[in-house]
């Protein structure tokens, strides 16, 4: 890297001027990225301004972050601007009731790149319009944290394949209707990318792009106020250096926070950002997003600077990728999840609550908590979406706020202890059998490690195990945005405790429910007399009728109470419908945890007209004579307002 003459940011018209200069300099410029260069470099510059005003060398670091954006958006390939051009004509393309988002790992589920482009097929028969790959880029031999350790944003891990295969890829994949999905790991790198070498070594450049202290002084102030996040691993937010020092390293040791407080890195990590974006990518699933940021004092998580970090690379992706959009990966209080999600920052985010609300229904049978969460915490900002989904490649943490669970009685430190007691097997009774992850004996937190079928009792041989497989999906189906499945759940994949068997794994016990694809399980899903073939065909059923449901587009939802505890309630209306609108039909999904059959009187459902479309059973029902709820059941009915 050139090391760069030295300004301060000043006037937006200096600086523009400065900005398009560099970028000219680079190469042609056409008309359409003057277009987006003069509506996103005030906002661009403002942000510059805030993040980096003490900075002697920022305007450099600006301009040179224009000249990326404008040498990305040159050697953009042409289909991918016109898959831009089709975004932005359809700027909510992803609120669709078609939406249906798929999560595997390459080497897991298809054995490398070219095994995933042979299950394009059976993504197709599943009704998959997304798929998120986890991360595929070269790592560490050895433990990587799953890929979460990238040692090269630019490479491909050789033993899944190579850029030109992922480029291909890519493109199948949108021939045949799914959007790619990939991780920008951000916040860190592996300790051995070349920037980490290069900053441990001092070279010129690049000293500032980690956080490295010469002793314990500034560590111990740190973690005077930082959680542990991976206690397993490392005590506290720091490690030591070969040579005695300290580097940030929030997750594993292997994995070295950057420091973007340098305008260098950020500059850094936006080429890199374009570049996946040139793949052909169109969602970035943005990782740990609330560490980016680090202040003496504080929890070092979700500060103001992160919020602008992220408007910022939305700034330089709106000039230089257009379509893309990113997905907040944000694991904490619910207030904190969703003051990442706008379009100014990101689109799409991840609903932790709701996920975890629902396993916490299911434990408790009592649908309360979860009630509450639709009720108040589902709505957001116009022009972005939740991705819903049962369980990720993560571990499970009870991230509901306290709060809140205190207004309905409910004590939050003791609940997650239930709540962790229940879902490790170890509470008499439990249908679950998952195992602890990160547990810290100095707080008491852990956290809970299982798949779908095994924490929701297949494993276990409850009877209830199958129906609340599904009614966890006919949640997240139902609830808006996009649903996200785990590959492997739809045919009820269990644990895989042999990881214990492997000195990499053994760690990290998210790897008990990251098994290989269950060929055993997907040969037998068209067997009814299987688990994997009922539970298939259920979820399957689900996934067409939401695709052929229009209210299930978009986000609205109108809550809907009944008298029982262990029922959920919810209306999506279609299109904006508001209540009072005659015509309008809307979906009523009414969900049971319970174990024993809830009863619903035609009282409950007076409010609507008496005949009723079951969506699930294509059948009419006349609410006149009520609704009985099975056990862990739920219903899907078209409904029409009084
Ligand atoms: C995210 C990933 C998780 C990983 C961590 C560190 O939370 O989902 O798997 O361990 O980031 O990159």
């Amino acid at each position: 890297m050139t090391v760069p003459e030295t300004e301060p940011l000043g006037a937006l018209e200096d600086d523009r001027d400065a900005a398009w200069a560099a970028a000219s300099a680079a190469g042609r410029v056409d008309d359409a990225f003057r277009e987006r260069f003069d509506a996103q470099f005030p906002r661009l510059h403002d942000l510059f301004s805030r993040l980096y005003a003490d900075r002697p060398d920022g305007r450099d670091a600006l301009a040179q972050t224009i000249a990326l954006a404008a040498g990305s958006w040159n050697a953009r390939p042409l289909d991918l601007k016109v898959r831009d051009a089709q975004r932005g004509a359809d700027g909510e393309w992803f609120q669709s009731e078609r939406m249906l988002g798929g999560v595997c790992y390459v080497d897991r589920y298809g054995g490398n790149l070219a095994g995933i482009r042979d299950q394009i097929p059976y993504f197709r028969e599943l009704g998959l319009t997304y798929l998120h790959l986890m991360p595929l880029f070269l790592g560490p031999e050895g433990d990587n944290d799953g890929g979460y350790a990238v040692s090269s944003y630019r490479k491909v891990d050789p033993s899944l394949g190579s850029i030109s295969q992922l480029t291909e890829l890519a493109a199948e994949l949108r021939l045949a209707g799914i959007s790619l999905v990939l991780d920008f790991i951000f916040n860190h790198t592996s300790n051995e990318h070349e920037w980490a070498r290069k900053a441990v070594a001092g070279e010129p450049g690049y000293e500032d792009f980690y956080l490295i202290f010469p002793d314990r002084t500034m560590p111990d102030a740190y973690e005077q106020t930082t959680r542990e996040i991976f206690p397993d691993d490392h005590p506290g937010s720091f490690v030591q250096l070969d040579d005695g020092r300290w580097i940030w390293s929030t997750f594993y040791h292997f994995q070295w926070d950057l420091n973007y407080a340098n305008p260098w890195v950020f500059r850094a990590m936006a080429g890199e950002m374009l570049f996946l974006a040139n793949l052909g990518v169109d969602v970035l699933r943005m990782d740990a997003v609330a560490f980016i940021w680090k202040r003496l004092g504080t929890a070092c998580e979700s500060l103001p600077e992160a919020h602008l970090l992220l408007q910022a690379f939305n700034a330089v992706l709106a000039m230089a990728a257009p379509g893309l959009v990113f997905k907040s990966e944000a694991i904490v209080h619910p207030d904190e999840v969703v003051s990442y999600i706008s379009p100014e920052e990101c689109r799409l985010s991840y609903n932790p609550l709701q996920m975890a609300l629902t396993w916490e229904a299911l434990a408790t049978r009592d649908a309360r908590l979860l009630q509450q969460a639709l009720d108040r915490r589902h709505e957001l900002p116009a022009g972005t979406a939740w991705v819903n989904y049962v369980r990720s490649h993560d571990d499970i943490g009870w991230t509901f706020a306290d709060e809140d669970a205190a207004e309905l009685g409910i004590d939050g430190y003791a609940h997650r202890r239930f709540l962790n007691d229940f879902y490790v097997g170890r509470h008499e009774g439990t249908f679950a059998r998952g195992v602890p992850f990160q547990e810290n004996p100095k707080t008491g937190d852990a956290r809970v490690a299982g798949t779908t079928a095994s924490l929701a009792g297949i494993e276990a041989g409850d009877p209830g195990g199958e129906d609340r497989v599904v009614l966890a999906h006919a949640l997240a189906l139902s609830t808006g945005g996009i649903p996200l499945l785990y590959l492997g759940d739809e045919v009820a994949q269990l644990n895989d405790p042999t990881y214990l068997d492997d000195p990499v794994r053994r760690g990290d016990s998210r790897w008990v429910h990251r098994g290989q694809r269950p060929r055993d399980r997907y040969a037998e899903r068209d067997d009814p007399d299987t688990a994997a073939g009922r539970v298939f065909r259920r979820l399957t059923k689900l996934v067409s009728v939401r695709q052929s449901t229009p209210e299930f587009a978009g986000n609205a939802l109108i809550t809907f109470h009944t008298p029982h505890p262990s029922v959920v309630g919810y209306q999506r209306p279609l299109g904006e419908a508001v209540d009072g609108d005659p015509e309008a039909s809307r979906v009523l999904v009414l969900g049971n945890v319970g174990d024993a059959e809830v009863a619903i009187d035609p009282l409950t459902l007076s409010g609507f007209a008496r005949t009723a479309r079951d969506l699930v059973h294509d059948v009419d029902l006349d609410l006149d004579e009520g609704l009985a709820l099975p056990p862990h059941g739920f219903v899907w009915l078209r409904v029409t307002p009084l």
